[in-house]
């Protein structure tokens, strides 16, 4: 038995869709309720679905009975405001699981670089069963912000950047890629993000609003990448040698923990 997976992930493992129209939208995040809820840099999450509809943001695994991404509970009164999210949360028809709103303050390149991480979308999902992926649609608009997507966590070579306007829809493999927002600000991002199940519904889906796994990454001048580059590695040591200090071995050298 193996994941069912989208074949539009299959060569690079994300795909940017049609930009919505997100001018004619209401902003509805900002009537949100949000909750702190520490990811990959200053954040806040405006829950829409989660494991039982409560007003937080933890994986559904941590829940007793523990569970896979999948089939989350609507939280009352945050979709009352965002109606036009969870439709379009909804509109793939796929299985949805966590769904909710990230608000992430602004923050530099080596910062995202620093904050790179893969998604834990799949931890208790039986096997045969779709495999979870991830929309991000962004709300405000951030054209000179990207989201960052390593194969390799530490090869600049395996980088792309996807920029975020408004209305930019993008769905990727986040158990696949190293990622992160590098938000250049001033003001904070939003983004609608939903784990949703791969399967035909899906693969639909992403035909139906022209998934593009090829979307150019934005240029970004290589000795600014390898300064950055080396300000993460540098950041990096003085955490092992924190840790080591400590005397924990076997402590994990990651960063905090981050589940945008
Ligand atoms: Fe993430």
């Amino acid at each position: 038995m193996s994941y069912i997976r989208s074949t539009a992930f299959e060569e690079t493992g994300y795909v940017v869709l049609d930009r919505h129209d997100q001018a004619a939208d209401p902003k509805e995040w900002l009537d949100l309720e949000y909750v702190d809820w520490k990811s990959s840099g200053q954040t806040r999450f405006a829950p829409l679905a989660s494991a039982f509809g409560e007003m937080e943001c933890d994986g559904f695994w941590n829940h007793s009975p523990a569970r896979t991404d999948k089939d989350g509970v609507w939280v009352a009164a945050n979709v009352e405001k965002a109606p036009v999210l969870k439709a379009r949360a909804e509109e793939p028809g796929a299985n949805i699981g966590r769904c909710r709103v990230i608000e992430l303050q602004p923050n530099d390149y080596a910062n995202a670089l620093y904050n790179l991480h893969q998604d834990d979308n799949n931890r208790l999902n039986p096997d045969g069963t779709g495999w979870i992926v991830r929309g991000f649609f962004n709300l405000s608009d951030d054209p000179e912000s990207y989201l960052i997507l390593r194969e390799d966590r530490f090869d600049p070579e395996t980088e792309v950047r996807i920029p975020l306007p408004a209305g930019a829809q993008v769905i990727v493999d986040t158990q696949r890629f190293w990622h992160a927002v590098w938000q250049k600000g001033p003001e904070p991002r939003y983004c609608l993000i939903t784990s949703w199940e791969s399967g035909p519904e899906l693969d639909a889906y992403i035909e139906r609003h022209h998934g593009d796994p090829h979307s150019p990454s934005a240029p970004l001048d290589p000795a600014f990448v390898e300064s950055a580059q080396a300000d993460v590695r540098r950041r990096l040591a003085e955490r092992a040698a924190t840790i080591s200090a400590r005397s924990r071995p076997g402590a994990a050298i990651e960063p905090d923990d981050s589940d945008d």
